[in-house]
């Protein structure tokens, strides 16, 4: 039974295939109530929630309001490097013009952490100072990249595994590895979901490296099509949540102007089928 807090949650499609816009959630939202179930439940269908909360919000706040959405983890992990530096500081901010995107790959499609065991489950951002123009941060959809595979490729995908390591990524000096199923099933919606990153995915578990490579760069490439995608615009205010198994993002480098997000990542178990 639907009660008065559910009814004032309005939902508006951002995308095609992947994002909800959601009104009616205060701020200061219990973080075990009705309400929080009801958002999980809604970033595992929709991908990525987006809120705007019309002002730039405190850290205290966007720390309480984060809390609705999983278990949040201590800091900022990314393996290590500088990103590390800059977000373990007093007060964790991204600012794309002290950590350039390019430079860490955060503007090629991934989701985050992949390479180790446990990945994170989910991150939120919230922009503190937008943009004059561009910074767009874009999501795809890897329920709807998963699904639009023909049935043979989906057939074998699903029974391989993949390895994951920094090995892309010419400025992470991490051993870490982690090898995971190239399809995942999220555990909410049960639906299938392709788990094979251009930052992280290293190959494909028994095949040779040139199978493996021409294969992976397929998936890359196939997850690059616009119908996949979401692209949102930053200003001071805006939230976005999402789960990192059943999508992927990236950070738009061109902009003008500074380009400062807060964020926070949740704790994640082992993706599985
Ligand atoms: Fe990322």
């Amino acid at each position: 039974m639907a009660t008065a807090a559910l009814d004032r949650i309005g939902y508006a499609p951002a995308a095609g295939a992947i994002g909800m816009h959601v009104t009616g959630v205060a701020l200061d939202t219990p973080a075990d109530g009705e309400t929080a179930a009801a958002m999980q439940q809604a970033l595992h269908e929709h991908g990525v929630l987006f809120f705007d909360f019309g002002r730039a919000l405190t850290r205290g706040e966007f720390e309480s309001f984060g809390a609705l959405f999983g278990d949040l983890e201590d800091g900022y992990r990314l393996g290590t490097g500088k990103v590390d530096v800059a977000a373990n500081a007093a007060d964790p901010m991204m600012d794309s013009n002290k950590v350039p995107m390019q430079e860490f790959g955060i503007n090629k499609w991934h989701s985050d952490g992949t390479l180790f065991d446990n990945p994170p489950q989910a991150a939120i951002l919230t922009c503190v100072e937008a943009p004059e123009a561009g910074g767009e941060t874009m999501w795809a959809s890897a329920y709807a990249a998963y699904e639009a595979l023909s049935g043979p490729l989906q057939r074998m995908l699903e029974e391989v595994e993949v390895l994951h390591s920094s090995r892309r990524l010419e400025w992470m000096k991490s051993d870490a590895s982690a090898v995971h199923p190239a399809v995942i099933r999220d555990g909410l919606t049960g639906r299938k979901a392709l788990f094979v990153n251009s930052n992280y995915t290293d190959r494909i578990v028994g095949m040779s490296e040139r199978e493996s490579e021409t294969i992976l760069q397929m998936l890359f490439e196939h997850v690059n099509t616009p119908d996949f995608h979401v692209t949102h615009r930053w200003q001071p205010g805006y939230v976005a949540v999402w789960e990192q198994r059943v999508t992927q993002h990236r950070g738009v480098a061109g902009f003008r102007g500074p380009r400062k997000l807060r964020r926070l990542t949740y704790l994640g178990g082992r993706p599985t089928r």
